[in-house]
């Protein structure tokens, strides 16, 4: 089959590999009819996640119909129509009873690499690296799904792939983002990052009841994006985001914080990023969390800082003494998607929302090494790619 490999830093591939098989009685293997590229995958084309190896299948946003079940997976049937979550979880240990399916105790043979840097390990992830399970990923014509009478959710007559993709990541990833920050009437709440995780979260955020979404960012169609979902915006390149939260909250700072960006944030407009540049490229630091140490400092007394951005390793220069002499309250995951899932499946299906509104592109998996480039650098108006394999 046709896949999307990575080979290196911003050297990814369509390229033939070895069909998927059945390898356990609860797999089932999926045809693809629709896979995203997210801004995760790009900190691996940017080559700065750990544990990548030649070759490696990417991609952790699939859905696609069933074609073959394992003897001992009841739940699906050949022809059912599945969206993927991108953890995978097998539903019956400490953490997934818990309802923390991200952080499965079964599903990640590299948990002993996964703790030496982290102190534990969360579960597997489709797509992400021989610290997160080493599973082939879903940019690809056809996906080995583990414990797939667990993760997948079937989709009912009616919707299209585009609206129900995002049930794989980003939709509950930015639902998570607003939930964590406990939303009151009258609640204003900042996000950083108008991608398509921002732009999730500000929509969940009103669907929760905000009253005000400030966000920010710079790229003029994401910004816009964020308006159109009733955001009001600030451009990080052009004002300077402390002072204006300070204004618009009366000097109190925003009731909770989103960061959706997480460690790769832009470095133009402050002298800390440059800094954390600097030391990432030297390997003397693993991030650049000049947007966590932002939302921190705009974060109002007893507020919550609400963290879906991705971040690696050991983060430099974050200021504790603010968040602790201030009362703040850290959220943060990677997502437990199947917690989500029919909640959210039913405010779509009840047209509360409908998530293809990110969509910019949709392409063959063969454009797909050139689709990462031209997300990875905003050019074309690109907020969302789809690829149909
Ligand atoms: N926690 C999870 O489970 C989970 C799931 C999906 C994605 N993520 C993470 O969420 C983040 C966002 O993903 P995405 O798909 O939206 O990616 P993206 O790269 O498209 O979006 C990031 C946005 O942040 C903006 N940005 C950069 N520097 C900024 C700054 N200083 N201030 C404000 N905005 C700034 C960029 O212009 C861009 O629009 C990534 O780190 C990704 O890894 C986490
Ligand atoms: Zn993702
Ligand atoms: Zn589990």
């Amino acid at each position: 089959m046709k896949a999307l490999t990575w080979h290196g830093k911003a050297d990814i591939r369509c390229e033939s590999v070895p069909d998927p098989k059945i390898e356990d009685g609860r797999d089932a293997i999926i045809k693809v009819t629709a896979c995203a590229i997210c801004g995760s995958d790009l900190h691996i084309y940017g080559g700065i996640i750990p544990g990548m190896e030649h070759g490696d299948v990417l991609g952790h946003e699939s859905m696609g119909e069933v074609v073959e079940v394992g003897s001992q997976n009841s739940k699906l049937k050949v022809g059912d129509r599945v969206v993927v979550p991108f953890t995978i979880s097998c539903g019956e240990c400490f953490f997934c009873t818990r309802g923390y399916f991200s952080a499965c105790e079964r599903t990640n043979p590299d948990r002993d690499k996964a703790s030496k840097l982290w102190g534990n390990a969360p579960g597997g992830l489709f797509g992400y690296s021989h610290l997160l399970g080493g599973y082939a990923g879903g940019q690809a014509e056809y996906l080995r799904v583990p414990y797939a009478d667990v993760g997948p959710i079937k989709v009912p007559e009616g919707l299209t792939d585009e609206q129900v993709l995002f049930l794989s990541d980003i939709f509950p990833t930015g639902y998570m983002a607003a939930e964590f920050c406990d939303i009151q009437p009258g609640d204003t709440i900042a996000v950083w990052g108008c991608g398509p995780v921002g732009q999730m979260a500000i929509r969940s955020a009103f669907l929760l009841g905000a009253e005000r979404v400030i966000a920010i960012d710079t790229v003029p169609e994401r910004l816009a994006l964020a308006r159109a979902g009733g955001a009001m915006t600030l451009d990080f390149a052009e004002e300077d985001i402390y002072d204006r939260i300070m204004e618009l909250t009366g000097k109190r700072g925003a009731d909770a914080c989103i960061d959706a960006v997480g460690t790769e944030a832009d470095a133009t407009a402050s002298a800390d990023s440059m800094v954390d540049r600097v030391k990432t490229a030297l390997f003397m630091g693993t991030d650049r969390p000049h947007v966590l140490r932002q939302a921190i400092h705009c974060c109002r007394n007893f507020g919550t800082v609400s963290i879906v951005g991705v971040y690696g390793g050991f983060l430099d220069k974050v200021p504790m003494g603010s968040a602790i002499n201030r009362g703040l309250r850290f959220r943060m995951a990677q997502t437990p998607v199947q917690r989500y899932l029919p909640m959210l499946l039913d405010r779509i299906q009840k047209g509360e929302i409908d998530p293809s509104f990110v969509i910019t592109h949709k392409a063959s998996l063969e454009e797909g090494p050139d689709l990462y480039k031209t997300f990875r650098d905003k050019h074309d108006g690109c907020i969302k790619v789809v690829l149909k394999p």
